[in-house]
């Protein structure tokens, strides 16, 4: 296709170099919805006869019914998904499939297929990362989320929560991941369709119609940018590496804490794996493989970046090699939240015994500032307090007030060293460890959920009902 100018068909490495068949599998659906769109316009406008467009948009929604069910495949013959299905309609309909590229540019249409694309996308990672979310709040809310663990700093006993803290905290991030990829994607809202190459056209286009048909909220201002723009890829990616951060920290969470000594999270065997030598493991390589994940992602962040640097404005075919890496990096995060989701929802969440007896040091400390001892002469007496005691006694060993009282005469009687699972009641500031401001918590992470699982389905909802009108298979978008 389009080689009738030159004397020899392009050299085989060079084809191979050039051909995005693999990759824009992905942008099959949004490539046919696009191109119904688009010749529903050229026969609105009279660009093209109306019985032609007609035929083009049959001929569309037939190739659209063969690559839902699997039978259309992408030829590298024809470089990219554009041009595979402008040949297989003009293959099946005959001359009027050569005017469906009317006032139109494959610049404009990769440009168009990938907003489509991407907001595809960025709702799917909406939902899975409410899910792990949901997930992480279904525990927190279950008895195991009254129970009490160290909170660490520096990996070492610092506080003691309760588990509904720290699980309630992690489906905050979450949350966040979520809200995250909305603003993303309510940001793509501009329809890049009838920017041409480059510079426009000069046939009539309705682009506010196309823009609306796609779900756009209007057309873009400059055909120049349209064409070029690649912002809402790199944002996904972000987004991704932020998701993708906060997933590694909670995989961290479940791989320290099922190490045997730990012993406060224990994994459903539905996500852990076994040795092929040492019959005795129980390993968590999921958890392992999420954690992972978040360095590839940063990598992609800044391999796209670095695809985009130094172009001039304007369709520059380096772009191509930025489609891969934002499909990878927002398939990739999406399986990791799905895994999450159900790791999450299915380990059990322990009480390991004491290992510190000593973790509610820093209440003994405000007790002494409330008796009028300056917090860093407290701090120091605290502290060199519990190094002599280590010496003769064990850090797991319960402290008596008896022993607390003789050292420091000025504490109030009624005050008691809080017990390793009394420590979390203790502090009752807001956002603290306190079962109230917990709950405080996990109540704001849940309206939060439910908030953007409802704007998540909502558009789903709506898209749902323009591909429909477009006569498009859902199952091309699944
Ligand atoms: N296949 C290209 C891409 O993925 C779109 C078409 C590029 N335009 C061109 N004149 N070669 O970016």
């Amino acid at each position: 296709m389009l080689r009738d100018r030159f004397s020899a068909p392009l050299d085989q490495a060079a084809a191979a170099l050039s051909s995005s068949v693999v990759e824009d599998r992905a942008l099959l659906g949004v490539d046919l919805w696009e191109s119904i769109v688009h010749a529903r316009m050229l026969g609105a406008t009279g660009i093209i006869p109306k019985a032609s467009a007609g035929r083009i948009v049959a001929g569309l929604r037939a190739i659209a019914r063969e690559a839902a069910a699997g039978r259309f495949l992408l030829d590298p013959l024809h470089e990219d998904v554009h041009l595979n299905v402008e040949a297989e309609l003009t293959r099946r309909i005959g001359p009027d499939g050569e005017r469906l590229h009317t006032a139109r540019s494959r610049n404009d249409q990769v440009a168009t297929d990938l907003a489509l694309a991407l907001r595809e996308s960025l709702l799917g990672l909406e939902g899975a990362s409410a899910r792990v979310s949901s997930s992480l709040l279904g525990v927190a809310r279950s008895p195991q989320g009254r129970t009490v663990v160290d909170g660490w700093t520096h990996t070492q006993p610092a506080q003691r929560l309760y588990w509904a803290q720290i699980l309630g905290t992690h489906a905050l991030r979450f949350v966040r991941d979520a809200e995250r990829f909305r603003r993303i994607r309510e940001r793509i809202d501009a329809s890049p369709l009838g920017s041409g190459a480059i510079a426009g056209t000069s046939l009539p286009v309705d682009r506010r119609a196309t823009a609306r048909a796609l779900g756009f909220a209007r057309a873009t201002a400059s055909s120049l940018d349209a064409v070029s723009d690649r912002d809402s890829g790199t944002d996904a990616l972000y987004a991704c590496s932020v998701t993708l951060l906060h997933a590694s920290s909670l995989a961290e969470e479940f791989v320290l804490g099922s190490l045997p000594g730990v012993d406060r999270v224990r994994l459903s065997d539905r996500f852990v794996t076994t040795s092929s030598l040492m019959p005795h493991k129980r390993n968590p390589d999921l958890a392992e493989l999420v954690r992972a994940e978040s360095g590839p992602a940063i990598g992609r962040l800044v391999s796209h970046l670095a695809v985009l640097k130094g172009l001039p404005v304007g369709y520059q075919r380096d772009l191509q090699l930025g489609k891969p890496i934002v499909f990878e990096g927002v398939v990739r995060t999406r399986l990791a939240l799905e895994v999450l989701a159900g790791m999450a929802a299915e380990a059990s969440y322990r009480t390991p015994p004491v290992s510190d007896a000593s973790t509610g040091s820093v209440e003994l400390a405000d007790a002494l500032v409330r008796a009028g001892v300056p917090f860093r002469t407290a701090h120091r007496r605290v502290g060199l307090w519990l190094s002599k005691r280590e010496k003769t006694t064990s850090r797991a060993a319960p402290i008596r007030d008896s022993e607390m009282q003789a050292e420091f005469p000025e504490l109030p009687r009624a005050f008691r060293f809080p017990g390793a699972d009394e420590e979390p009641e203790r502090r009752t500031s807001s956002g603290g460890s306190s079962w109230r401001s917990v709950a405080t918590l996990l109540d704001e992470v849940d309206r939060r959920r439910r908030q953007s699982e409802s704007a998540t389905s909502r558009e789903v909802a709506r898209l749902q009902r323009l591909r429909r009108g477009a006569g498009i298979p859902e199952r091309l978008f699944a």
